[in-house]
Parts: C-alpha cells; structure tokens; sequence
C-alpha cells in the first residue's frame, strides 16, 4: 500500500518522530557526520514535483533536499506539461508514477492532489493546496521543538486568516499537546471539518483549542503568535477582506502583551506593512527565516518516511529516535 501526506495529520502517531528525526538529522548533518553525510536512501531516484503556483521555499527546499538524500529532483512548471490543458489529475498521476519514486503538487483546489494521489502508485506530497500545507506545518513544529523545550506548556496564537496554513498549524499543534488560539475575523474562519479534526486531537492530548476574533486576547501571555498574508495565492485582492483584518497586524503593540520570550513565526512571503510590520519580521525573536531552512529538513524527513520507510527507521534508530 502507498501512503500519502496530503494533510499533516496522515502521518498521525509517528509525528512527534518525523520531527525529532528531522532536528537530529540536521544536528549531525551539520557537524560533518559521516553517516548522515552519506545517508543517499533516495539514490536512483527520480521525485518530480508539479507547481502550478509560484513557490520560493518549497521548490528550493525540494530540490537541495532531494538532492542530499542522493535521489533527482524533477521540477515541472504547469505551462510546461500537459496537465489541466490536454490531460487530466489522474492520468498525469498513473503516467508520473511509471517513472518517479515519489511526487509533490502544488495545487489550487485540494481535490486535485486528493486526484492525484487517488491515481498514483508512489507516494505524493501535498507542496500546498488551498486547504493544506502540511509541509510547512512540519517545519514551523520542528522549530518550535527546537525553540522550546517544554511543549506542554506553550501557547501558540494564531493571528490571520482562516486558510491552508492555519489548517495544518492548528492539527499540527492539537496533535503535539500544544495549546493553539487562533483569531480570525467573521466571515474567515477555518473549515469547519478541520476544526473538528483538531478539537478531536486537542482532548485526546491534553491541550486546548480556543477561537476568538479578537488579536489581543488571543496573543496575552501566548509564546509564539504566527501570522500570514491576508490574500492567499488565487485569491483577488479584495478590498473588503483587507478592511475586515483592520487591527490584525502583528506590530510591536501586540507582542507587548505577550510572553516576555515571544517568538514570531511567519510561513513567508510576508507583505511587510500589511500583515505585519518590519519592527517584528526583523526583531531578534523573529524565527522567520529558522522556519524557512527547516522546510527542507522537515522534508528530508517526510519525504524518507514516505518513500522510504526502512531507510527512515534504520536512520531513526541509528539516532536513537525509533
Ligand atoms: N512558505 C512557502 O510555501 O513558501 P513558497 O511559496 O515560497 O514555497
Ligand atoms: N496562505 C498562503 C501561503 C503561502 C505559502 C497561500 O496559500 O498563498
């Protein structure tokens, strides 16, 4: 059977692992390990990733990852291939497979990578979707472990949007014990059927799940306040929606209110000026770009634990983590 990430909580119970994995890996890595140096389980591969959005992070992360775990990295731009325009989700997906180890999409609606991986015969990585970035979501966790030690007693705020990114945080965060607030305007919440997904994590965890629509009572006392753009990828840019997060930003007013050790998370890009200011995207205590370096070992992580579990739990074990 071929398994997928298509939403973080399809790796379920072995998360907490595919993040301890991800920060031990990196550690060794970067001390010149000869082991994890020559750790190549993706050696004659090829992962093709499909993009049809832009994307910074992702494919470079991709790619340098793929590339250090021994295997080829094949990029294909959406205006390049046929998909969307001569063929369909499923056949590019049953073609794909007769070639690649595994895959990644980056996607507009989530049907298309649930398509995807429906047709597929090799693992595929949902790079974002509308709905879900579970890639992201296992980086911003691996840096919160790495940032904190205690998780029982953090507070992760969300300020922003109800959309891909919260999705993924909010199941990423109720499945690690971590209390999650989020305050999101009316009219932009979260999806309901991820909402649930998360309470269900939440109580069977130990942690607490609050909504709220106002910024300050979410961030009081909270460790962490993450926020993104107000505007999504595919989305116009709305007049109304801009008006509706008046009082969302994330400035140094807000974070007065917080922990004294309060870190800021963004996923990237930020719109400086909008959805927060330059006071905090460059505060010592803004983990931004921390965020962005373990998109590539988060997935180092994922794309062995999918592709190649063995592999991934002799790592593990050689680490002491499985
Ligand atoms: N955070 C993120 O996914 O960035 P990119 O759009 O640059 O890949
Ligand atoms: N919510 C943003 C995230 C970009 C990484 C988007 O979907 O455009």
């Amino acid at each position: 059977m071929v398994n997928h990430l298509l939403a973080i909580d399809d790796v379920k119970k072995d998360f907490k692992n595919i993040l301890s994995w991800a920060i031990e890996f990196k550690r060794l890595w970067k001390q010149g390990d000869e082991v994890a140096l020559n750790f190549m389980p993706l050696d004659t591969m090829t992962i093709g990733s499909i993009y049809e959005k832009p994307s910074t992070r992702t494919r470079v992360s991709f790619e340098v990852g793929i590339d250090r775990l021994g295997g080829n990295a094949l990029t294909l731009l959406k205006n390049d291939i046929q998909l969307g325009k001569s063929e369909t989700v499923g056949d590019t997906s049953q073609v794909l497979s007769r070639f690649l180890g595994g895959m990644t999409y980056r996607c507009f609606a989530h049907a298309d990578v649930e398509e995807l991986a429906k047709y597929a015969t090799v693992p595929v990585l949902n790079a974002l979707s509308a709905k879900h970035h579970p890639c992201q979501a296992a980086a911003d966790l691996m840096t919160v472990m790495e940032q904190f030690d205690d998780r029982h007693n953090l507070i992760v705020a969300w300020v922003g949007d109800g959309n891909n990114v919260l999705h993924d945080l909010m199941l990423a965060c109720t499945m690690l014990g971590i209390e999650f607030r989020y305050a999101v305007p009316e009219g932009y919440e979260p999806d309901e059927d991820v909402v649930e997904r998360a309470k269900k994590y939440a109580i069977k965890n130990g942690s607490k799940l609050t909504r709220t629509v106002d910024p300050k009572e979410a961030v009081e006392d909270a460790h962490v306040v993450y926020t993104d753009v107000f505007i999504s990828m595919g989305e116009e840019h709305l007049e109304d929606k801009m008006k509706a997060f008046k009082g969302y930003q994330v400035n140094q007013e807000m974070v007065e209110g917080m922990d004294e050790g309060w870190r800021f998370m963004h996923c990237l890009p930020a719109h400086r000026g909008d959805e927060v200011t330059d006071w905090v995207m460059d505060h010592e205590n803004s983990i931004v770009f921390d965020q962005a370096e373990n998109r590539m070992w988060a997935q180092m992580s994922l794309m062995c634990y999918f592709i190649t579990p063995d592999a991934w739990g002799a790592m593990g074990e050689f680490m002491g983590i499985v």
